[in-house]
């Protein structure tokens, strides 16, 4: 299986990305075919909107986005990690996923989609907007469901994460999946 991991924090010492890349870790592991981006070297431009992707199935905007997108189109399975900001998902990743418009009624393959989560709280719905709205980019990929959400809460500074029990249970999804091929 195709495995695309998109870590979507421009910092270092990130906790999403430690979430990322356990999950990778243990996805490889497994035997898929496991890549990881970053978006942080990434220039990615906002959406403005134009419908032309939809005449031309690509965007005309010319940046990093055309890259990712083909690759989102080729993975079996979407992994999808960010910190939550102001009880949403970054900017960054709402901008990749408005940026994958192209995707809508084609034949992407995802179907699987995991979202990987970090917050400086840790209320039991302190995730709950952010899964809302990548259930709303789901839910317009039909093929697709949002299979499993892994929240690391009461993490704030960089590497805070370290030692969280949310590690392992991004490595162990990795691991669940498929059977390598
Ligand atoms: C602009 C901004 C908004 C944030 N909003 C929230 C929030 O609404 N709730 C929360 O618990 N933490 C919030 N945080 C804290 C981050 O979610 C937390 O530090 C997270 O672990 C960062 O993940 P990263 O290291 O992968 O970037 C915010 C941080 C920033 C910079």
């Amino acid at each position: 299986m195709n495995v695309l991991v998109i870590s979507s924090s421009l910092r270092n010492g990130s906790n999403s990305e430690a979430l990322a890349d356990e999950f990778a870790k243990g996805s490889e592991e497994a035997g898929n075919n496991t890549e990881k981006i970053s978006l942080k070297d990434k220039k990615l431009a906002f959406c403005t909107g134009c419908f032309s992707c939809l005449k031309t199935g690509r965007c005309c905007i010319k940046d990093d986005a055309f890259n990712i997108v083909g690759k989102m189109h080729d993975a079996d399975v979407l992994v999808l990690a960010s910190p939550i900001y102001y009880y949403g998902v970054s900017g960054q990743l709402k901008t990749l996923l408005d940026r994958a418009n192209p995707l809508y009624d084609t034949d992407y393959r995802f179907k699987s989609i995991f979202l990987l989560l970090s917050a400086a709280e840790n209320e039991e719905d302190t995730p709950d907007k952010a899964i809302r709205c990548i259930q709303g980019w789901v839910d317009c990929f039909e093929r697709a469901h949002l299979e499993k959400t892994i929240f690391a809460g009461g993490v704030n500074e960089r590497n805070e994460i370290a030692g969280h029990s949310a590690l392992r249970k991004a490595y162990e999804a990795g691991k669940a999946l498929g059977d390598g091929k």
